[in-house]
């Protein structure tokens, strides 16, 4: 799969990348500045991955990433609409406010603000838990679990298959109405990774059998 992240030049694009390469994809490490991503791309020795400006990322991939920052996030997706109409896109903001407390927008959550603004896209939340600590150190199994959600069934199980692709299980959430349960729950866990001093904690949901597959 080809796969545009935009804001790839950042630590959670960056882990990203680093998992997909491995697992076979074409990442294109988008960046306002198309040599910032070119130059991530040589510094992590990934050779199926390129540099290019965000909207000529998306534009190339068969899927994109959110991997920007919060604050700015309305803005951004608003530039990026025409590039982003049709495509899957996967947010993976995190609405993390003063004192990692939850400030959403008012649609919500950010992924539902995306799919505010870009109606005809396929977007599906997923990635907020994952750390980018754990994602970019590639001899560590990803052994936690990704919530991923979307109005999109198709999109959904998309998602969930590339999340497999790299190794970690994706459980499907349903709706795109769950995505404020889930950035809420990426606020709280970035909470407890300052808490305790570490930068990979993640979830895992208990008793879910590997083969198990939703209704
Ligand atoms: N870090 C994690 O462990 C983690 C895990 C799960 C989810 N998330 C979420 O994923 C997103 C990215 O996290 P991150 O830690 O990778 O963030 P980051 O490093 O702060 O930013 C990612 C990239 O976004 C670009 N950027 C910065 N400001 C921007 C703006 N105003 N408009 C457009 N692009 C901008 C920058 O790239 P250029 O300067 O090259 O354009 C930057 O390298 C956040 O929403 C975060 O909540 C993070």
């Amino acid at each position: 799969m080809r796969i545009a992240i935009l804001g790839g030049t950042g630590d959670l694009g960056r882990g990203l990348a680093v998992r997909f390469c491995a697992a076979g994809h074409e990442v294109i490490i988008g960046s306002r500045d198309p040599s910032r991503g070119t130059a991530v791309a040589a510094r992590l020795n990934l050779s199926n991955a390129t540099g290019a400006a965000n909207a000529g990322a998306a534009r190339e991939a068969d899927l994109v990433i959110l991997a920007c920052p919060h604050e700015g996030h309305g803005t951004f997706v608003r530039d990026m609409a025409p590039v982003l109409a049709g495509k899957i896109v996967v947010d993976a903001t995190v609405p993390l406010g003063p004192g990692f407390t939850f400030a959403p927008p008012p649609e919500g959550s950010d992924a539902a603000e995306t799919q505010a603004l870009v109606p005809d896209a396929r977007v599906v939340a997923a990635f907020h838990t994952m750390a980018a600590r754990l994602l970019a150190d590639r001899a560590r199994p990803l052994d936690q679990d990704v919530l991923v959600c979307g109005d999109d069934p198709e999109g959904r199980a998309t998602v969930i298959d590339l999340i497999a692709s790299i190794g970690a299980r994706g459980v499907d959430a349903g709706g795109l109405a769950a995505a404020a349960t889930v950035e809420a729950l990426a606020v709280l866990v970035v909470g407890l990774n300052v808490r305790y001093r570490r930068r990979d904690l993640g979830i895992r949901i208990a008793h879910l059998p590997p083969d198990a597959r939703p209704r």
